[in-house]
């Protein structure tokens, strides 16, 4: 996740733009670059590393002047280099982007036949470069910029200066930027902390928004250069607040931003036209060789391979072997030379599973690392790495890390499914239409926190929980069981609806809340039968279904209607209300949400 900063004032621009990046590097980059206009001239620097070493750059008194742009950049397309750091320039116009520009290599292919010529491997060069294009055709900046957006297709917060002209653009799609409003002065941020420290009063951009700052004005305008009003806001945010973006706990912030961390997980890798998903970052071995996949992880991301095993198996036909990394390398488990092994990790760091990738690589498999944090051991040291850009995690309970690697595991079986023949391209194409449609399903559920907060108000008394699911929503109530336990401290047991009746169903009276997954799918009937088994013990049952008229529906205490998906996709979707469930129960418990007692964000001992 990049981070985006813009100044015009009366100040020394290079100052606050060092200052406020400076403030977004909690969010992790790989580089950094600054453009500062001056009498007519635009100076730029950008380089791989930290910003200090950008603040040392600018040191110099060329950089003077008070309208400017600035990036910290964190590598999607092309490797972290000076090169592929932004600002990024074309003609006289120079662009800092966040997000990522889908139809890129066909403009560019159009752009290069117009004569330009592009320096780096970036989706984002081809900005300036169209910008330029409409300005050669007599445009001028604001309309050569309108011109240009509406040929994008994919997200972006743009900051864009010209040395021809004293303005600062910006606009938005699908990825965030506000702009803060100071006494004459503007900024724009992809992230409330990097500028609270300078205003409280902001505008909100929404999708399709484009701001022109003149000489101590802005003038909003749409795609259709017709102008659009947006309120100034003052909020009451501090620094920290500003962090969790308005919201209580960096865990309820996380769980909300999983709509667009999934889709910026799908960007720039499916193409749904030519049915095919595409990751560009990964050396993969001859995959017609790999008899076998194991996953290998723990905690939350040990109950991802759990999935990932069901979507590669049940889509592909590979058998795929799941173990806990702290386990793994104990069993002496028989790897052979053409498995793969896939280690799955929010922080790369986690001691058992970068063991467990040690254990591969000396038995001389290859390795395939699902990593949020780049640059962590199991990014840098796997043989291949697939990021899941879900930005960073600061909350101990792991959430959005969670549903971004279900969905890179996704992704990975349709790029597998197709290399080998196992899935057509017309089929590759239809599972990209219903994960395309994951971040509005998921917000449709996030919409409804509310009742959400009423039921966990209703059974945070309770001090037992059990969760029951089958097949592929198995691992996805052990995951709601481990949310509840790790944040609230209360009991909770998560089991295959199946085994209930094997031991559990003793514990089952008045006292026990039961947390069901029951989808209309395969295990329907089945599910059914359990849920029958618990109200006939006066147990208290919370259903999720995706079925509205699912026939237990009169009969259980607490019902929850989730949106339709495919199977494949479902516990995408069931593990949200479940996130939520546990955190307002901890929040009505008033326990440390983002820090629960004993617990560390990245477990470093084995
Ligand atoms: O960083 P990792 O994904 O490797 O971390 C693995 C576990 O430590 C982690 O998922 C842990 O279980 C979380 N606290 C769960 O919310």
């Amino acid at each position: 996740m990049c981070g985006i900063v813009g100044y015009k004032g009366k100040s020394d621009a290079c100052g606050i733009l060092i200052d406020a990046l400076k403030r977004l590097e909690y969010r992790g980059y790989d580089s950094a670059g600054i453009a500062v206009w001056n009498k007519g001239k635009i100076e730029v620097a950008r380089q791989k590393g930290k910003v200090d070493e950008l603040r040392k750059i600018v040191a110099d008194s060329s950089f003077a002047g008070k309208t400017g742009i600035a990036h910290t950049r964190w590598a999607t397309h092309g490797t972290p280099s000076e090169r592929n750091a932004h600002p990024h320039k074309a003609g006289d116009v120079v662009v800092v982007h966040n997000g990522i520009i889908e139809n890129y290599i066909e403009l560019k292919d159009r752009l290069r036949k117009e004569g330009h010529k592009f320096l780096s491997d970036t989706d984002t060069e081809v900005i300036p470069h169209l910008i330029m294009s409409y300005i050669k055709k007599g445009r001028d900046f604001v309309e050569a910029v309108r011109l240009s957006l509406k040929e994008l297709r994919g997200s972006y917060a743009l900051g864009i200066i010209r040395e021809a002209d004293k303005m600062l653009i910006a606009a938005r799609k699908e990825s965030p930027l506000i702009v803060g409003v100071g006494n004459g002065e503007y900024y724009i941020a992809s992230d409330a902390p990097a500028i609270i420290n300078r205003t409280k009063r902001f505008i909100f951009l929404e999708d399709d928004d484009i701001a022109v700052f003149a000489e101590g004005t802005v003038k909003l305008i749409d795609l259709e250069g017709k102008a659009v009003k947006r309120e100034i806001r003052q909020v009451q945010w501090s620094d920290a607040m500003a962090e969790k973006g308005g919201f209580k706990h960096f865990m309820l912030k996380e769980i909300f931003e999983q709509p667009r961390a999934i889709s910026e997980t799908l960007i720039g890798r499916v193409k749904e036209e030519k049915g095919q998903v595409d990751f560009e970052e990964l050396k993969l071995p001859d995959l017609a060789k790999i008899k076998k996949i194991w996953m290998v992880a723990c905690g939350t991301s040990y109950h991802a391979c759990m999935i990932g095993k069901h979507l590669f198996e049940s889509m592909l036909r590979i058998p795929v072997e799941t173990d806990i990394a702290s386990e793994f390398r104990y069993r002496e488990p028989i790897l052979k030379e053409d498995d793969m092994l896939v280690l799955v990790s929010q922080s790369g760091e986690t001691a058992d599973t970068i063991a467990a990738m040690k254990e591969g690589k000396k038995r001389g498999v290859y390795t395939l690392s699902v990593c949020n944090v780049l640059g962590s051991t199991l990014a840098r040291d796997a043989d291949g790495v697939i990021f899941t850009h879900a930005g960073p995690e600061i909350g101990v309970a792991s959430t959005k890390a969670f549903t971004t690697q279900i969905s890179v595991l996704f992704l990975f079986a349709l790029h597998m499914g197709k290399t080998l023949g196992r899935i057509s391209a017309s089929d590759v194409s239809g599972y990209i239409n219903e994960i395309k449609q994951v971040p509005h399903k998921i917000q449709s559920i996030l919409d409804a926190s509310g009742l959400i907060e009423e039921v966990a108000r209703k059974y945070m008394a309770y001090r037992n929980f059990l969760y029951l699911g089958r097949g592929v929503n198995y691992p996805s109530v052990l995951e709601g069981a481990l949310k509840l336990k790790e944040i609230s401290y209360i009991h909770a047991e998560a089991y295959a609806a199946g085994e209930m009746k094997h031991g559990p169903i003793a514990l089952i009276d008045e006292n026990m809340p039961v947390v069901v997954v029951s989808p209309h799918d395969h295990t329907y009937k089945k599910t059914c039968g359990n849920v029958e088994e618990v109200i006939s013990r006066r147990g208290r049952v919370l259903m999720l279904t995706d079925d509205p008229s699912h026939e237990m529906a009169d009969r259980v205490e607490t019902f929850f209607v989730l949106p339709r998906t495919i199977y494949a996709l479902q516990p995408i979707l069931s593990v949200v209300p479940l996130q939520l469930l546990a955190y307002h129960i901890a929040n009505f418990l008033g326990t440390d949400v983002d820090q629960p007692r004993n617990l560390a964000k990245s477990v470093t001992v084995e």
